[in-house]
């Protein structure tokens, strides 16, 4: 037995000995246990009426002190008390966290109730279902997303796959939406933009149509020639040598096609080299320069070359070869006979700039912002006839951006075009 409900039996024994003795020497029994058990029977609903005052508080005030049997009474309770304040906090501080967690996500998270109102959403919510928490809080999931594909997932009631759908909040956005069901019968949904994702798909999927169809003309040409020549029984040399110029061009034509593939996965699968060297723009330029003389031939174009000499560029040679000669190159194809071409490495403001300035057919400003898209061409027949495969300008965009460098286009249909990498001032080594 507990030791305290020893002393209060004791209390109890000497009250009633009390009672004895004063009603031994008053003569008056009856009253005197009447007073003395009274006494005692008030304190006891003194300590009740304590207990009953604080517990009708809920907590508000401090739990009462006592003696004896009511102070162990008030202690267990307070210790009760204080491990329930604690559970409590704990728990609240794991909602809290969870909470703010779900606030970060990027994804939409919206918790709704058995009726499918909305019981929370995230700010994520907000901008990829339109859902705002608390303003939409208590509303019907399906007034808010009312798309006839998001009605008929919610009421097929099978959550085991996603669905995509138009976002409400962004129609070019598009939202990968799930539903997990939780708890009695309440409802998870969970929205993920996979807009990028769709579009990088969609990217793939016109690169393999594009590279299909690159190739087919060239190999449908080939075929068909070397079907040609099987027939013939006895070809005539100066017939033969004509179909066989077209087999190597059309050959030729493949090869520079896998080859401008093969760079451009080359640069997008491998890092930015680590060791940059000191290249000397100004002599790559002057080979370019030849080479696109002989590229002109009888067309005789004015190319000039002004170069600061001794401006130099921290880089990957064999890359800025390939870029910088493409848009030389591009140059000499889309000028006319005779046209202006110049060529200019000189310091800026903010670092340097190479340039190519030509006095071409020119770019309409709606075609500017593709042209670094694979295959985009602006004038299929007419680039496609010139032996291009549309890949130049994107290889140039890769390898300015594995150096830090932008690409200007200014063109104006009919005057010329420039194309213009300016590099920052991190990659270029003064004099
Ligand atoms: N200097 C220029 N003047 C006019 N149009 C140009 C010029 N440079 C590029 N273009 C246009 O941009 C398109 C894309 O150029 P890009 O260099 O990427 O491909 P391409 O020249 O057709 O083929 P290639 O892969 O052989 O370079 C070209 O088809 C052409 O229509
Ligand atoms: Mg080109």
């Amino acid at each position: 037995m507990h030791p305290n409900l020893w002393r209060e039996i004791w209390v109890v024994a000497f009250v009633a000995l009390g009672a004895l003795l004063l009603g031994l020497a008053t003569d008056h029994p009856f009253l005197s246990a009447v007073v003395v058990f009274g006494g005692y029977i008030a304190v006891v609903l003194y300590r009740l009426h304590q207990l009953q005052r604080w517990l009708f508080a809920r907590g508000g005030a401090e739990i009462p002190d006592a003696e004896g049997i009511w102070g162990d009474v008030f202690k267990e309770i307070r210790k009760l008390v204080r491990q329930a304040e604690t559970r409590e906090d704990r728990l609240a501080g794991m909602v809290e966290r969870f909470q703010n967690a779900a606030a970060a996500m990027p994804d939409a998270v919206v918790i709704v109730s058995q009726n499918d109102e909305i019981e929370w959403a995230n700010p994520a919510s907000g901008l990829l279902l339109g859902i705002t928490y608390p303003r939409d809080g208590g509303l019907r999931l399906g007034n808010l997303l009312r798309s006839p594909e998001f009605a008929g997932y919610l009421r097929s009631r099978v959550f085991s796959e996603p669905i995509e759908l138009s976002s409400p909040a962004n129609p070019r956005k598009t939202v990968l939406l799930q539903i997990i069901p939780f708890g009695a019968s309440q409802k998870l949904i969970i929205g993920r933009d996979v807009t990028r994702l769709l579009l990088l798909e969609q990217m793939r999927r016109n690169f393999v149509a594009n590279v299909s169809h690159e190739l087919r003309t060239p190999i449908t040409v080939l075929s068909g020639f070397l079907e040609t020549l099987r027939a013939m029984k006895q070809p005539r040399a100066e017939e033969l040598e004509k179909h066989l110029a077209v087999m190597h061009e059309q050959a030729l034509r493949m090869q520079r096609l896998v080859d401008d593939l093969l760079t451009l996965s080359k640069l997008e699968t491998t890092p930015p080299s680590r060791h940059d060297e000191p290249v000397d723009v100004p002599a790559l330029l002057g080979s370019l320069k030849d080479t696109a003389t002989l590229l002109s031939g009888e067309r005789r174009h004015r190319i000039t070359l002004e170069a600061d000499t001794g401006l130099t560029l921290l880089g990957d040679p064999e890359e800025l070869r390939s870029a910088f000669s493409n848009l030389i190159n591009n140059a000499v194809q889309y000028t006319p006979p005779g046209g202006n071409i110049e060529l200019r490495w000189q310091a800026s403001a903010d670092g340097a700039y190479f340039s190519v300035r030509d006095s071409g057919t020119g770019i309409a400003p709606e075609h500017i912002p593709r042209l670094t898209e694979r295959f985009y061409r602006v004038d299929s027949a007419r680039s496609r006839a010139t032996g291009g495969t549309g890949l130049g300008l994107s290889i140039v965009k890769h390898v300015l951006v594995r150096h830090d460098a932008v690409l200007d286009i200014a063109s104006e249909p009919g005057k010329g075009s420039t194309f213009s990498c300016r590099f920052p001032a991190a990659r270029v080594v003064p004099r």
